[in-house]
């Protein structure tokens, strides 16, 4: 079921459009993950594409919509860097194929983007992490990628990058050292760990949960890395943060529940915290 992979030339027809309706050339992007879409308030001078109108933007596969998910990119300036904002990302679990969920990386890299800032929400593993707290995702496990549901499978794109992409260094040491230090900085907690992405939309079970656990998982989530995989694919530096807005349940007796309502109002909690780190990495971008 492996629908075509774009061309280049698709991705290039985006992207006039995108050069079409701004003379800004962001070389950072920053995808927003549930709840987080108010980050992209932050911006000034924005130019705001809704996805609909680029051309060869994947529609929805049923004309579905996700709460808490909006459907643009804002182009604008966030401590004298030109950044693009996706508001709102493709999810696998809404029935998009792998090559679908990463075009908007591809336009990105087409439009000159060199670094890939990914966000999202999700469940912690780790027993020591908190809801309400930041983690800096120091590596991944890609679940769905290893079990056959990669943007690189079909013919390599050798415009964007090699057939078999190394992941050794996946998360840009320096980005992270930075956003470290700005933590500290202005006190804010941000743990470091290691995310899995699942297909979702069915949250995980307690069995499942103390699998991940002990494969070395710290937070758990459905989506981020499908992009980063066509990111690093392509030669991008990436920085990934994830909102940790529940505690992953690991008890099949347990009294408490995930929700989607808690990760959205927990994930909007978290952003002034979050506004603050990426803020900082912006304006002291290490290059
Ligand atoms: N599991 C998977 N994805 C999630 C979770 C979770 O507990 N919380 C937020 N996204």
């Amino acid at each position: 079921m492996l629908t075509p992979a774009f061309t280049r030339a698709d991705y290039e027809v985006a992207a006039d459009e995108v050069r079409r309706r701004t003379h800004q050339t962001p070389k950072i992007a920053i995808i927003l993950g549930s709840g987080l879409g108010p980050l992209a308030d932050s911006v000034s001078n924005a130019t705001i594409i809704p996805y609909r109108e680029i051309p060869n933007w994947p529609q929805a596969p049923h004309g579905g919509h996700v709460q808490g998910h909006k459907g643009q990119l804002v182009i604008g300036e966030i401590e004298g860097q030109s950044v693009l904002m996706m508001q709102g990302r493709l999810h696998f679990y809404e029935g998009y194929s792998m090559h679908q969920v990463t075009f908007p990386v591809r336009l990105m890299r087409v439009l000159g983007v060199e670094t890939l800032i990914v966000t999202n929400a999700a469940g912690g593993l780790n027993p020591n992490f908190r809801a309400g707290d930041l983690m800096l995702i120091t590596d991944h496990i890609n679940l769905l990628g290893q079990m056959g549901q990669n943007g690189l499978m079909g013919p390599n794109e050798e415009s964007f990058g090699d057939r078999f992409p190394i992941f050794t260094q996946a998360y840009d040491k320096k980005l992270r050292n930075k956003s470290l230090e700005i933590a500290q900085r202005e006190n804010i907690t941000l743990r470091q760990g290691v995310y899995i992405a699942l297909s979702g939309p069915a949250f995980e079970t307690p069995a499942e949960i103390r699998m991940f656990r002990m494969w070395g998982a710290d937070a758990v989530g459905m989506s981020t890395v499908p992009e980063v995989v066509v990111a690093r694919h392509a030669g991008m530096r990436v920085m990934g943060v994830s909102s940790i807005t529940n505690e992953a349940i690991d008890d099949q007796d347990s009294v408490k529940d995930v929700s989607h309502e808690e990760v959205l109002a927990v994930g909007a909690k978290i952003v002034p915290n979050l506004i603050t780190i990426l803020r900082g990495v912006l304006r002291e971008f290490p290059e």
